[in-house]
């Protein structure tokens, strides 16, 4: 062979590694703050694919009940908002800090958010003054604490929001996220359970703890009759919380 031939080999091949990882990392970055953009649109596309099941599978955990408002921080494109609807009698609010995913999401839920029973905002988790303290019976999010850059400051306030003895439902994806390597950086900020544990419990939370939740071969929820393939890339990891009673 060649060396002009070898040359030209070893530059393709370090030419692809650079593109996987550039398209690796830029998908990272839609993923921590999606738009409305090609790579958004991929994020989000991947979202509703992978998250779907597992977040079926946490709100039917949550045991919503008639009369409840559930608060759904990193709504992303609003399938939570979507699945937390179809509990009778629930009043849905929503926060992501991407105005194109507030957007999005609005327009899937269109029809409770002209009736009210849905409020989607464009905010940051660490500056709830929206949302009235103990005024939330439970808070669920998803691929979410993650991408906190001030996870204290979002922790103080979905437990000012809470109303006493009221659960919070974080579903993760640690081990999903590692596979990701070099990629996730910077913009996957809190990838080890044990730490984002121990900063519940810092922040106040009690009843603290976390548990691998493996899907069965369909989605369970009150959407599972509309049927969805689950593989192993749907399992996540429910992490528990609560307020504390006074
Ligand atoms: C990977 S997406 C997950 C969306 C959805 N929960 C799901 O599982 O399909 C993460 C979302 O979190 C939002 N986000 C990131 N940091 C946030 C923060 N500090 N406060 C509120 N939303 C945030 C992003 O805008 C993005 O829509």
């Amino acid at each position: 062979m060649s060396a002009r031939v070898l040359f030209s080999a070893l530059f393709v091949a370090v030419l692809a590694y650079c593109t996987q990882k550039a398209f690796m990392h830029r998908l990272a970055q839609s993923f921590s703050f999606p738009q409305d953009d090609l790579f958004g649109r991929l994020a989000q596309q991947a979202m509703s694919k992978m998250n779907a099941p597992g977040m079926y599978d946490a709100l039917a955990r949550l045991g919503l009940k008639d009369g409840e408002t559930l608060l759904e921080i990193c709504s992303g494109p609003g399938l939570g908002v979507e699945e937390a609807l179809r509990y009778e009698g629930v009043t849905v609010l929503s926060v992501d800090l991407s105005e194109d995913m507030v957007r999005r999401a609005s327009e899937r839920n269109a029809a409770a958010v002209s009736q009210g029973r849905a409020r989607l905002y464009a905010a940051d988790v660490a500056d709830l003054s929206l949302v009235p303290s103990a005024s939330i019976d439970k808070v669920f999010h998803m691929n979410c604490i993650y991408f906190w850059r001030d996870l204290d400051a979002g922790l103080s306030e979905l437990l000012r929001v809470l109303k006493p003895g009221a659960p919070m439902l974080a579903a993760v994806k640690f081990r999903d996220i590692a596979k990701l390597g070099s990629a996730s950086q910077p913009f996957f900020l809190h990838t080890n359970e044990t730490r984002v544990l121990e900063a519940m419990r810092r922040a106040g939370f009690v009843e603290v703890h976390s548990k691998d939740v493996r899907l069965g071969t369909s989605c369970t929820g009150v959407n599972y009759r509309s049927g969805c393939l689950v593989d192993e890339r749907m399992h996540y990891t429910a992490v528990h919380a609560a307020k504390p009673r006074p």
